[in-house]
């Protein structure tokens, strides 16, 4: 069930809603369909942060020119049997991920393995609809990007560092597979946005205040903590992660780094942003590994849960039961506010807001 005053929206109508505010702005009808297959599968799977809820980032790309709105192919640069350097000429974050991730699947498929790293590129949403687009053709895929700089490193009084988001996604058995989709922050920073839409508090460990020091109100979020937290909860993996993040995107591939990368929501001047993509084939390893991969997945989802827990889950598991509930309630549901955020923008925009809204019971 959906939770008392959400909304329900049918996917064709959120599909046409997305594909409208992009065209207005300026993006062709292929970037506006990629768009809205990104933003909708993101809600889908019950990533609220980076779903609808971005729409004003890109729309605001593109009609800023920051971001291309299409008409043009990213270009691979220099590349090898196993590898390729791709620039992504600008153009909208998931137009150049979906390109470089498709050309890592093939050199995979003849290689065994394929690594595409990219510059020259935009925000790109999530992770793993990159990651699972690999895992659909029965290959892992990992997907990470590097992101303009909200995030403190422990010990540091200047946010350097970007969410930078790692997924990694394996193929089990009969559709099943193993989902991991994380920023490498505490949380994602649209987490916070949302929170603030809501009018609630945070959780602790997320995020800091002007000074440094660890804040629960989002109005007075100017970052947020590394994965783990404060430094003493093991924050500094976090941090070294987001920087593991950082090597595989922007230094292989000559992107913006770090604090060098654009402001989050200024657009000024082009993101310039890094991504990494890798594709596994596991027929070139030991045979075998979609039962191991499942073994794995079941093996820890049978697990004895603690005392007042259902279950124990493994990574893509949340997003399973988010997608189910979604198909059962013939849409996805929004809280109200974020519904008035959506109508906001497409009031600006001269769009038609979102209809055939149907209140869930
Ligand atoms: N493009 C960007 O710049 C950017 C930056 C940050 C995050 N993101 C995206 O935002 C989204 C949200 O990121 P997040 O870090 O807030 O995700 P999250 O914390 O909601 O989930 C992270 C992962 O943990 C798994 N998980 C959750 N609960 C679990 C449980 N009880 N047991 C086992 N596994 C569990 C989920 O399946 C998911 O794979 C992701 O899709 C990420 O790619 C994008």
């Amino acid at each position: 069930m959906a939770e008392a005053g959400e909304i329900v929206v049918s996917i064709a109508e959120l599909d046409r809603y997305v594909i409208s505010c992009m065209m207005v702005s300026g993006a062709t009808e292929d970037s506006a369909v990629f768009m809205s297959d990104l933003l909708v599968t993101a809600d889908y799977r019950g990533h609220y942060s980076h779903g609808l809820n971005r729409i004003d980032v890109y729309t605001s790309e593109v009609h800023h020119g920051v971001a291309c709105g299409g008409g043009k192919d990213p270009t691979v640069v220099k590349e090898t049997l196993a590898t390729a350097l791709v620039d992504g000429n600008n153009l909208l974050g998931p137009v150049v991920g979906k390109f470089a991730m498709d050309v890592a699947i093939q050199k995979a498929k003849t290689a065994g393995v394929g690594i595409v790293t990219v510059r020259g590129s935009n925000h790109y949403g999530i992770a793993g609809w990159y990651s699972l687009r690999a895992t659909k053709q029965g290959l892992l895929g990992i997907s990470m990007t590097n992101s303009s700089p909200v995030t403190y490193p422990t010990r540091s009084k200047i946010r350097s560092l970007g969410t930078n988001p790692i997924s990694l996604s394996a193929p089990g058995k009969d559709g099943d597979n193993f989902a991991l989709d994380m920023a490498t922050s505490s949380v994602a920073w649209g987490k916070v946005e949302l929170k603030q839409r809501k009018g609630e508090m945070l959780p602790s460990g997320w995020a800091t205040d002007k000074d440094g020091h660890e804040t629960r109100d989002p109005s007075s979020v100017t970052g947020l903590l590394p994965l783990g937290g404060l430094e003493q909860n093991g924050g500094y993996k976090g941090y070294g992660l987001a920087m593991m993040v950082e090597v595989l995107t922007s230094v292989l591939s000559g992107a913006d780094m770090c604090s060098f990368v654009r402001k989050w929501k200024t657009y000024e001047k082009y993101a310039n942003l890094g991504h990494c993509f890798l594709a596994i084939d596991p027929g070139a390893f030991a045979e075998g590994f979609t039962d191991r991969m499942q073994n794995l997945m079941d093996h820890n989802r049978n697990l004895e849960p603690v005392e007042g827990e259902e279950e124990v889950l493994v990574a893509g598991d949340p997003e399973r039961k988010h997608m189910a509930l979604c198909d059962k309630l013939g849409g996805i549901p929004y809280h109200p506010n974020q519904i008035e955020f959506l109508d906001g923008i497409a009031k600006s925009l001269g769009v038609e807001p979102l209809k055939h809204v149907i209140p869930a019971s």
